[in-house]
């Protein structure tokens, strides 16, 4: 498993998603209740970017039909969105945050 180093920890504002792409992959970055997670972009109902939700209690709102995604696992926690997005492991070392999006977690 590959990680890619992908943003400075002291860069991401708490419960504020940050898009990146890794490697042609967009990943929406997350860094709340004193972790970072990682899950893909692109909400699992429509092609629409998950980066531009709110986050809530480690989940992450589609600001479109308001399905929330579990940041630790991807899961839906409600309709319109019955399939769950890709979530991807992290690292921290220092101030650098690496993910790997060549395996999920
Ligand atoms: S596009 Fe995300 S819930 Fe519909």
């Amino acid at each position: 498993m590959s990680y890619v180093r992908v943003a400075a920890l002291s860069e991401l504002a708490e419960d504020t998603p940050k898009r990146v792409e890794i490697d042609g992959t967009p990943v929406s970055l997350v860094r709340t209740e004193g972790e970072v997670f990682a899950i893909n972009d692109i909400c699992s109902h429509a092609n629409v970017s998950l980066s531009e939700g709110e986050v809530e209690d480690c989940s992450i709102e589609c600001w479109l039909h308001g399905s929330s995604f579990d940041l630790r696992t991807g899961k839906p926690s409600g309709l319109p969105a019955t399939r769950p997005v890709p979530v991807y492991p992290v690292k921290i070392e220092g101030d650098d945050v690496l993910v790997s999006v060549t395996q999920e977690s």
